[in-house]
Parts: structure tokens; C-alpha cells; sequence
């Protein structure tokens, strides 16, 4: 693959690249977008640093590739509410994202992408990991595989911002809503077609998705726990360093991610912006 604007460099086998060469609080060309875009789907998941963005040069950024997702149950910034500004306090033990996961697959269209710019991180700790859920399914053999292609699973937030799990995970410096009992649940295909590059993934993942359609949960478990335990195989990973100034965006289609809490005591404020996606197929 030949860049014409960008310098990439690849930082794990399965995923994740740097990208070098480019100021992402200015208007992108054409050639620029077409890039970044080319590297985001090659890699899918690409960093930047020394990115100076402001809350509007943020958004612009991620309206080049979509609309931008208003989060149904925590609240974004006061002027910006398509930012979630995602802080721990040096008070606070539980962080935001601290387990795999994939952003949003508790809606009925899930998000194609999330951009995460780093504003203030602490001295060490709060990397993020992410994991290739293309290279989960291609580890899968032939048998499991065809197991899979047939089923469905049932996804929904109700575990992280219904009645009970939003007691237990609590963020103080995070204005989230307790929806009650009354969380939403959405099928969708446990293998997914990436819709732009044509590879399959595994679509399931430990925060969201409850059980099989048409299953019950303990019937469920077994055959999901194994899946999770491929998908986030240490060899489909890569993880992250974070600098104040940085910038990650991942492909919620084809990845997991986990923010590490190993940093009690000190501060990190970063802001999320993600990009409404399709209807998984
Ligand atoms: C998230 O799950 O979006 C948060 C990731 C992070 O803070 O590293």
C-alpha cells in the first residue's frame, strides 16, 4: 500500500499503525481523508500524536466519515453533546471502557467507529489494548465456523446502565443515566461482513452481548466464554500508549477494546467522539 500524505508504520501483525505527517486540526484534502481512510481500514485502528484539537476541530473531524452518535444513556459535554468527555479523577478506582468490549453493539446500528483524543493522561498507566476480531474469526475452525454462521446473539446495555450494573460501576466524574430494568435488546449476527472491506468478524464481545438468540443465557455461556477467550488471544492484540496530544480511532466492525485501570491516584481526561455505523449484516 503507497501513501501519497501520510507516513504509516504498522505497530502490531494483526492491527494498529501510527500515522505520521498530518495535522488533523486543519480541513483534510480529499487525498489526505483518502488516506487516513485506506490505513484505518487496513489497520483498523490508527494513532496519531500531537494533535492540538479543539471540541469543534474534533467533531469536523468525525463528521468526515458519518454522522456522529448522541450516547442514549451518558451525557456528552454541555455545548458539544456528540463528546463524551471520559475522565477519572485521582479519587476515583473505577474508570470508563475498563473491559472488552466494542462500542455500541447494544444499539439497533451500532457505531462504525470511535476517535478518542487524549487530553490529559497520567504519568504511566491507562494504555489501551485493542484485538483483531477479524483474526478471532479466521483462528476458528471450518466446523465452528459453520456452527456460527447461523446464529444470532442478543446484545444490550443493560449490564453496564441497567438498574444493577450501573449501581456497581458508578463513575463519579461521568453523568450517566440508570435506565432500570428497562434496558433494549438487538440481534445481530454473531459473524459480521465488514461492509466496506468484505471480511468477516466476530461480532460478539463481553460487556454487550447476553446470550444466542434463542438460547438462554446459561446455555449461552460456554459457547460465548470460548469465543471471548479467542478474541481477545494476546496474538490478535495491540496496545497503546497514550501521550497527552494523541489520537486513537478504532473500527468498532472488526475490533474490541479495553482501557487499562492501573493508574489509582492520578488523572486521565480524554474526549470521545464516535460515528454512527450500518445495520450489522
Ligand atoms: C472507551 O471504551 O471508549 C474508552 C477507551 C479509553 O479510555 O481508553
Amino acid at each position: 500500500m503507497t501513501y501519497t500524505t501520510i507516513t504509516v508504520k504498522p505497530l502490531s501483525p494483526h492491527l494498529g499503525a501510527e500515522i505520521e505527517g498530518i495535522d488533523l486540526a486543519k480541513p483534510l484534502s480529499a487525498a489526505q481523508f483518502d488516506d487516513i481512510h485506506a490505513a484505518f481500514l487496513k489497520h483498523h485502528v490508527i494513532f496519531f500524536h500531537n494533535q492540538q484539537l479543539t471540541p469543534e476541530q474534533h467533531i469536523a473531524f468525525g463528521k468526515r466519515w458519518g454522522t456522529l452518535n448522541i450516547h442514549p444513556y451518558v451525557k456528552g459535554m454541555a455545548d458539544h453533546p456528540e463528546i463524551l468527555e471520559i475522565i477519572k479523577e485521582p479519587s476515583e478506582r473505577i474508570n470508563f471502557g475498563g473491559g472488552w468490549h466494542s462500542d455500541m453493539s447494544f444499539l439497533e446500528v451500532p457505531a462504525l467507529g470511535s476517535i478518542l483524543h487524549a487530553i490529559e493522561v497520567p504519568e504511566v498507566g491507562g494504555d489501551t489494548l485493542f484485538a483483531s476480531q477479524y483474526a478471532a474469526w479466521e483462528a476458528l475452525s471450518p466446523g465452528l465456523k459453520q456452527t456460527l454462521e447461523k446464529l444470532r446473539a442478543i446484545h444490550s446495555a443493560a449490564e453496564e446502565y441497567g438498574a444493577q450494573g450501573a449501581s456497581s460501576r458508578k463513575r463519579a466524574s461521568m453523568d450517566s443515566e440508570v435506565v432500570g430494568d428497562d434496558v433494549p435488546e438487538y440481534e445481530h449476527p454473531v459473524v459480521r461482513t465488514h461492509p466496506e472491506t468484505g471480511r468477516k468478524g466476530l461480532y460478539v464481545n463481553p460487556a454487550f452481548t447476553l446470550r444466542f438468540a434463542g438460547w438462554t443465557r446459561k446455555e449461552s455461556r460456554p459457547l460465548l466464554d470460548y469465543l471471548f477467550e479467542v478474541c481477545r488471544r494476546e496474538a490478535f492484540t495491540c496496545r497503546f500508549r497514550w501521550r497527552p496530544g494523541s489520537l486513537a480511532m478504532w473500527d468498532n466492525r472488526c475490533v474490541w477494546h479495553f482501557a487499562l485501570n492501573d493508574y489509582h491516584g492520578q488523572r486521565r481526561h480524554m474526549r470521545r467522539v464516535t460515528v454512527n455505523g450500518d445495520k450489522v449484516r
